[in-house]
């Protein structure tokens, strides 16, 4: 149906999908797949703005996708493609870079703290990565892009230059907003539970892997840091307990308020169990179902393909559209 509002989003496959990754992000696109027109992306082209193992690259890659489909995305409904795959992402990202400022992308935050992390590396492309961001949404005419607060500023970018665009040339792009799920949690990391729970954490005790196995999600909930009030409550200044509390609440379909209720007067090691016990409960389909899939390497190419050839088709008709616009002579 041609009247559903488009949706894309994507992952950088760069480190490991996350449990904050999963709640925060996936699992809110498996339901938005019923009501919207979805373009799912694993966004390689955006990884190698860190210097990548290639072979590792080309493997996680397709773990990504693998574990989008073990997730729930489902190919018959959603378009999942390698960016790398359809063309058009760089050529229309090389027309949207000569119509942004330098001063904006030195506004980025994520630039700032990127190239402070990785200073014998401060390449263009980390520079001009929010460029290519806008093209993977322009491309599709998306309305509405998920996305966490990290990437707030470069949705907004795109907007800027959809707008700035669209006022040079004439109406060409579709203005996209955030999409801000109406339940979702963010996921801390378990570590240091004021900053978000992060796939690219050395430390692997600040993280659940999706694929962890029990017995790990078990210690690295064990090991969580919490605080030593030794109260259950979800309040200001508790990261660590407010942190438990919203993984378990965004499992069972609770709040975290309302999760706290739960676990009123009991101790933090009950708790942590607790967790532990959902987490793994939550996560054990998407395991049994993603080592099915990813054992499967011709279906896993079929759906790669078959993505990658509706996405090309109508990122086609938009960047023909551009290249009209900024005055080349069409193909
Ligand atoms: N930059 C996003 C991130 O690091 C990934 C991404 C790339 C993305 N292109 C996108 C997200 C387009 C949404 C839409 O998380």
């Amino acid at each position: 149906m041609q009247d559903k509002k488009m949706i894309f989003s994507g992952v950088q496959p760069s480190g490991c999908i996350t449990l904050g990754n999963y709640i925060g992000a996936i699992k809110n696109w498996v339901k938005l797949q019923k009501d919207y027109r979805c373009i799912y992306s694993v966004v390689d082209m955006h990884s190698i703005t860190v210097r990548q193992n290639p072979k590792e690259l080309r493997a996680r890659a397709l773990q990504f996708l693998a574990l989008y489909m073990a997730c729930g995305i489902d190919p018959d409904e959603s378009i999942m493609f390698f960016q790398s795959h359809v063309p058009a992402h760089a050529e229309l990202s090389w027309v949207l870079s000569c119509n942004t400022y330098m001063g904006e992308l030195s506004r980025m935050t994520q630039f700032k703290d990127k190239s402070a992390k990785h200073e014998d590396n401060i390449n263009a492309g980390l520079f001009t990565y929010p460029v290519l961001m806008a093209a993977d949404i322009l491309l599709y005419g998306t309305d509405l892009v998920p996305v966490g607060v990290d990437q707030k500023q470069h949705l907004e970018l795109a907007r800027d230059i959809a707008i700035r665009f669209n006022h040079l040339y004439g109406d060409t792009f579709t203005v996209p907003e955030g999409y801000i799920p109406p339940v979702g949690a963010r996921v801390m990391s378990l570590q240091d539970p004021t900053s978000k729970m992060s796939k690219s954490d050395p430390n692997p005790n600040g993280y659940i892997w999706v694929l962890d196995e029990p017995d790990v999600i078990v210690k690295k909930l064990k090991k969580a840091v919490t605080d030593s009030e030794g109260v259950i409550e979800y309040r200001e200044g508790k990261h660590g307990v407010n942190n438990l509390l919203s993984i378990y609440g965004a499992i069972v379909g609770k709040t975290p308020r309302e999760a706290a209720l739960e676990f009123e007067g009991q101790g933090y090691g009950n708790l942590k169990m607790r967790v532990a016990e959902a987490v793994c409960e939550e996560l054990r389909p998407v395991q049994e179902k993603y080592k099915a899939i990813s054992e499967d390497k011709s279906y896993l190419e079929s759906v790669y393909k078959a993505g990658a050839e509706k996405a090309g088709e109508l990122a086609e008709k938009t960047l023909r559209k551009v290249y009209d616009k900024v005055g080349f002579v069409l193909r």
